[in-house]
């Protein structure tokens, strides 16, 4: 019985560390995309864009939906457009990412 228990335990073990994996790298890589294309303009922590501090209230207000569509349609005048550059996916982890930001 005790060892069926260590079996089922390992395996269990084994499936979770697999599905974390996947997660853990999409977050890293929000982060990575984060600094190498939009920390230029939004700074490190998202306050540098005067006005439209990623991690403050008024952005984290909006809802993901909305995040989303800003980035992929960027905003006049000077936010960019990346539906063309990010996948669907990446977009979301960048909104998850904008998540973390907040204060
Ligand atoms: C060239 C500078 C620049 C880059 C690069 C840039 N942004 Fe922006 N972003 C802005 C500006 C300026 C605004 C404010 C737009 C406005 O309303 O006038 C903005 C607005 C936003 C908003 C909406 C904020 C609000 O007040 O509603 C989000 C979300 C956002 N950016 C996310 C991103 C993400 C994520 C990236 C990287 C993929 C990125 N931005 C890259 C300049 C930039």
């Amino acid at each position: 019985m005790k060892s069926i228990n260590a079996k089922v335990l390992t395996i269990a073990t084994a499936f979770a560390v697999v599905l974390s994996i996947p997660l853990s790298m999409q977050a890293q890589d929000a982060a990575a995309t984060y600094k190498s294309k939009c920390a230029m303009c939004h700074g490190a922590d998202g306050k540098k864009a005067a006005g439209h501090d990623l991690s403050g209230a008024d952005v984290q207000k909006e809802s993901d939906a909305d995040l989303e569509a800003v980035i992929a349609n960027g905003k006049a005048p000077k936010m960019p457009k990346y539906a063309d550059k990010l996948k669907p996916e990446e977009i979301k982890g960048l909104v998850a990412y904008i998540r973390t930001l907040k204060q």
